[in-house]
């Protein structure tokens, strides 16, 4: 047995998004979001499932902060849906909107627990769809004016805040894959959002420094490791192509005023054109206090001619997969985060989610999730290696804590360690929640 003993320092927590796990999707003045729309769209998601009640923590949320205090958090990050505080995108805000998320962090101050707000986790109010949604430029102010607002409801007791979470998946997977809403297959769609959702990312954070001076802001980007399948040059170079939209694309804009001019080529090889006005990338670049960092998996990628936009072929490094078909690479993590450090420098990295997908039901009161349990230990000893090496982790926040609408899945693919019976909202502690809840109290775990 080894014990795995993390510095006293670190925050741990738990995290959640407005969408997957509100519900009350018609209540307090709420209107769709471009969520709402493509769920509500046949074909978009498994068994045409939709958020419209979804773990129905709009109601329950009192528990839920119950459940956040026996694990013993020191922080939960959860997003607020723009939709319900400005519905329209634009204009007045909606103060039952507003209430509700006043009600949520009092709730969590009174239980000792800090709030990380994330102000976008792709719930973009359906009205600024319909204008463009983020391919144009109009949506950014509109972000702007949204973040401006919730600094100045939220910042007095609110310290800690995300810009945009996953801005690949809030892109690429969106408008080009189509597999997220609005479902687009577009490279072009996708390369103006990205660089849209950046602008918005530099805009908001700027204003931050005015209205919440005391406070520390960052972005939440996703990232996989690739390692190259072979040492040949061809597959090292694959294995950077295959990573660069994901890391450098969403990375050197904001630590190096930069895109990566290689990608920048590539897009427009497959017709696709960065457009950038001036000023953007002084926006873009703006010091920001935190890295966020989303990881699940990785694999290995070989150099093949024709595959993807990258000539990248991925292989699972070995049969491991979590339940909903993500191969498993904890070393991958560790590979990820020091490469960041030496990439990136020493800005501090808050792990904004980590977790695995395993589909256990609850019998008799229990959830025996011993997969998930093993990969949050492999992950959490792939993250103390990275501390021990020098790289600069301020928390860690497990994804999630409660089973919820999985996106493009539905319901079927359960991330939490609470389990959610989506019929009657019970929700059940899982055993990595009293695993988790071990690490927390004792600041070490044994493998
Ligand atoms: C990333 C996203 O931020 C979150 O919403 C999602 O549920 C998890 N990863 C798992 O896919």
């Amino acid at each position: 047995m080894t014990t795995i003993q993390f510095p006293n320092d670190i925050k741990w927590g738990a995290a959640t998004a407005s969408y997957q796990i509100e519900g009350a999707a018609n209540e307090g003045g709420r209107k769709p979001s471009i969520w709402d729309v493509f769920a509500h769209t046949p074909g978009n998601v498994r068994r045409g499932d939709h958020g419209d009640e979804a773990c129905d923590s709009y109601h329950r949320y009192k528990e839920d902060v119950q459940y956040l205090k026996e694990l013993g958090v020191d922080m939960y990050r959860f997003s607020i849906a723009w939709p319900r505080v400005i519905p329209n995108g634009t204009g007045e805000l909606n103060p039952e909107g507003v209430q509700y998320y006043r009600n949520l962090i009092n709730e969590l101050l009174e239980n000792d627990i800090e709030p990380m707000i994330t102000l976008y986790h792709w719930d973009l109010p359906q009205a600024l769809q319909e204008k463009g949604g983020w391919e144009s430029r109009q949506t950014i102010d509109a972000f702007e004016a949204y973040a401006k607002a919730m600094f100045e409801e939220f910042g007095d007791v609110v310290k800690n805040w995300i810009t945009i979470n996953e801005p690949w998946c809030a892109s690429f997977l969106s408008n080009y894959l189509g597999i997220h809403a609005p479902g687009k297959t577009s490279l072009q769609a996708a390369v103006d959002v990205s660089h849209h959702l950046l602008v918005a990312h530099g805009r908001a954070v700027k204003d931050f420094r005015d209205i919440v001076p005391d406070g520390e802001i960052g972005y939440a980007p996703n990232m996989g490791w690739m390692e190259p399948f072979t040492d040949k040059e061809e597959d090292i170079e694959a294995s950077k192509r295959a990573m660069m939209w994901q890391k450098e694309w969403f990375m050197d804009p904001v630590f190096k005023g930069t895109y990566p001019e290689q990608l920048v080529q590539l897009f427009e090889k497959n017709g696709a054109v960065l457009k950038v006005e001036e000023g953007d990338l002084e926006f873009i670049s703006q010091p920001i206090d935190f890295m966020g960092m989303n990881y699940y998996t990785g694999g290995l990628a070989r150099h093949k001619e024709g595959e993807g936009l990258f000539d990248a072929e991925e292989i699972p490094l070995d049969n491991r997969r979590t339940d909903i078909g993500w191969p498993i690479y904890a070393d991958g993590f560790y590979r990820l985060l020091r490469d960041l450090h030496q990439t990136y420098g020493d800005v501090p990295i808050y792990i904004t989610e980590n977790g695995a997908c395993y589909n256990h039901e609850a019998k008799d009161g229990r959830v025996e999730d011993t997969e998930r349990v093993d990969y949050l230990k492999q992950h959490l000893a792939s993250l103390h290696r990275a501390i021990e090496s020098g790289v600069p982790i301020k928390g860690y926040l497990v994804w999630s804590l409660l089973d919820n609408f999985e996106w493009a899945f539905g319901y079927e693919m359960r991330f939490g360690i609470i389990h959610v019976n989506f019929r009657t909202f019970e929700r059940t502690p899982k055993d990595s929640f009293y695993w988790y809840k071990q690490l927390l109290t004792n600041g070490w775990f044994e493998v």
